[in-house]
């Protein structure tokens, strides 16, 4: 792979409970990833980014790490990494790991001193204690809301049993801040690193990039509609772009210009290692203008583009956001980057059925308005062929290359995602779309692991899904994913350039090099530009590109 290789790399995102499981407990594991790496080469994406397999209670499974330099018993070892990671170079793959560095869990050894450490210690300087406000210090300290609902402080108990100190929590209850104005901080963040770019690494997602520095004196949070914002981060009720809601210069916990310092200090260290290791920002920020800033030349690689992941099934929107997107990026030369789905958000197969475009809702239950899974999937491998056709890196989440949908009928029961108990059972949470992968379709727990056993169960609907009834399977969404990513290589896609060619408003139409991507967002069919024909994500009809179809063609 070239220099600078993510530059125009396709990531595929490995949510580890989710994706395999070896040793047949119904979580998966990292054995179990390293016996699928060949799936992934078939598939033909480059690089592979894990999801947390840290030691961790998995409050919010994983993003809450109690040990950052070692294997959770629940995915394996380190030796097992060292496993996965040494198959996945061999098979020629990188491998990029999650770094949580705005929380740990509160089991982590620091957490636990700073809890059996009077105020004002050097324990208790590593998070974000203060004192309540009001009598008797009964108050949180400010008004800032969790991203899961709720308080975003706990106050803690005294030895002596009495009410003590408050401490900051950004998320769950059960991770809290780090006070990233600690030196001592910064120094266990780079051994950390170290650690991990020693194992080989090739590069980190870093979770909430731009939470680590909050404002000098934590002042309130001042407008309704910031408060308002704040517990719709992961969610989204209203319309494309509005959902990304952690940003903004005034706001005192998003986006701090104070965060940026501390990835010039992990750049330079990425810099002595050898071999392109790289960073990519988990950030949610709004405008593209305020992301562009973590990936100035001397700061992180590349940031998740959110405001293209949230962007309505709408021809305009979409356009803007390419071109938003592909100038911000180039006005500080980074690769822009492109995503449509995550652990975080309703899977696109769902999300582009549902029948109000605008809405991006935190998870969907029975009893909610369910999706047009037809239409939804129609639309999904429409917009990831357009997607593959961009210039840049794109990330892929696992399941999507089989077109699977949200599970929209989970048991509440089930639901383990802390946004559910944390909202007042209001937002379902992000279970739906992190359910146990289909491998084959005739096996128990469809061949997820060897017993059948799944922590979460799979929809009816995965079976049909399953790999195995999809490979080589003319049509497939697997076969779609495939072929798309083979002809990406091929033509250099990702090292390419667009250009628009002027259609129709309801139709998407830009030329990558040699090739001509047509998305057809509209109610009619279309006709297709000149060209031989590649791919198309669902079948001509006479010759046109029908409703929410895109096409490749060239010449
Ligand atoms: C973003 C992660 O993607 C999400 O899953 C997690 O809950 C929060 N950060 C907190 O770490």
């Amino acid at each position: 792979m070239s220099p600078e290789w993510w530059r125009n790399a396709v990531v595929y995102q490995i949510y580890p409970r989710s994706f395999a499981d070896a040793d047949g407990d119904g979580v998966g594991d990292l054995p179990g990833i390293t016996g699928r790496l060949p799936a992934l080469v078939e598939l033909g994406v480059d690089a592979l980014w894990l999801s947390p397999f840290y030691r961790s209670p998995q409050a919010d499974a994983g993003y809450d790490v109690a040990d950052y330099c070692d294997v959770d018993p629940l995915f394996g070892s380190l030796a097992d990494f060292d496993a996965l990671i040494g198959q996945a170079h061999r098979l020629g793959l990188k491998v990029i790991v999650d770094l949580v560095p705005n929380h740990s869990s509160d089991e982590h050894p620091w957490f636990q001193a700073a809890l059996a450490a009077p105020a004002g210690s050097p324990e208790r300087a590593r998070y974000l204690f203060r004192d309540g406000v009001g009598p008797g210090g009964n108050e949180p300290p400010n008004n800032w809301p969790s991203v899961f609902g709720g308080p975003a402080w706990t106050r803690t108990t005294d030895a002596d049993g009495s009410p003590g100190q408050w401490y900051l929590h950004l998320f769950d209850t059960k991770q809290p801040d780090f006070d990233w104005t600690n030196p001592e901080v910064r120094a266990e963040f780079l051994r950390v690193l170290r650690f991990w770019l020693d194992r080989g690494v090739d590069g980190f997602r870093v979770d909430v990039a731009n939470a680590l520095i909050k404002a000098d004196g934590l002042p309130d949070v001042t407008s309704d509609a910031e408060t308002n914002m704040m517990s719709t981060i992961l969610t989204a009720t209203s319309g494309a772009g509005d959902a990304i809601v952690h940003s903004g210069p005034t706001s005192p916990m998003w986006d701090q210009d104070g965060v940026h310092e501390i990835y010039r200090d992990w750049r330079r260290l990425l810099d002595e290692y050898p071999g392109d290791r790289m960073m990519v920002a988990e950030a949610w920020v709004s405008p593209l203008s305020r992301l562009a800033r973590y990936v100035r030349p001397d700061e992180m690689h590349q940031a998740f583009n959110f405001e293209y992941l949230s962007a309505p099934w709408d021809a305009a929107a979409i356009l803007a956001v390419i071109d938003s997107s592909i100038a911000v990026n180039d006005s500080v030369g980074a690769p822009t980057t492109w995503v449509l789905s995550n652990h975080d958000v309703v899977r696109h197969a769902s999300r582009f059925g549902l029948a109000d475009l605008t809405l991006r809702p935190n998870g969907i239950g029975a009893t909610d308005d369910q999706p047009d899974a037809v239409l939804g999937l129609r639309r999904a491998r429409a917009a990831t062929l357009l997607m593959l056709g961009l210039p840049g890196s794109a990330y892929l989440y696992q399941g999507e290359e089989l077109g699977l949908p949200e599970h929209t009928a989970l048991d509440d029961d089930l639901r383990q995602d802390p946004t559910w108990m944390r909202s007042g059972q209001l937002e379902r949470g992000r279970d739906g779309c992190r359910i146990p992968l289909p491998w084959e379709a005739d096996a128990p727990g469809l061949g997820f692991g060897p017993t059948g056993r799944t922590w979460l169960p799979q929809p009816e609907s995965y079976s049909a899904l399953a790999r195995d009834r999809q490979v080589g399977v003319n049509g497939s969404t697997l076969e779609l994913y495939r072929a798309a990513l083979a002809t990406r290589r091929e033509r250099d896609l990702g090292n390419g350039a667009l250009r628009w060619v002027p259609s129709a408003p309801s139709v998407l139409t830009f030329s990558n090099g040699p090739v001509t991507v047509i998305a057809n967002l509209g109610d009619g069919p279309v006709p297709l530009p000149p060209g031989e024909l590649l791919l198309a994500s669902g079948e001509l009809v006479d010759g046109a590109l029908p409703p929410d179809t895109a096409a490749w063609l060239v010449g």
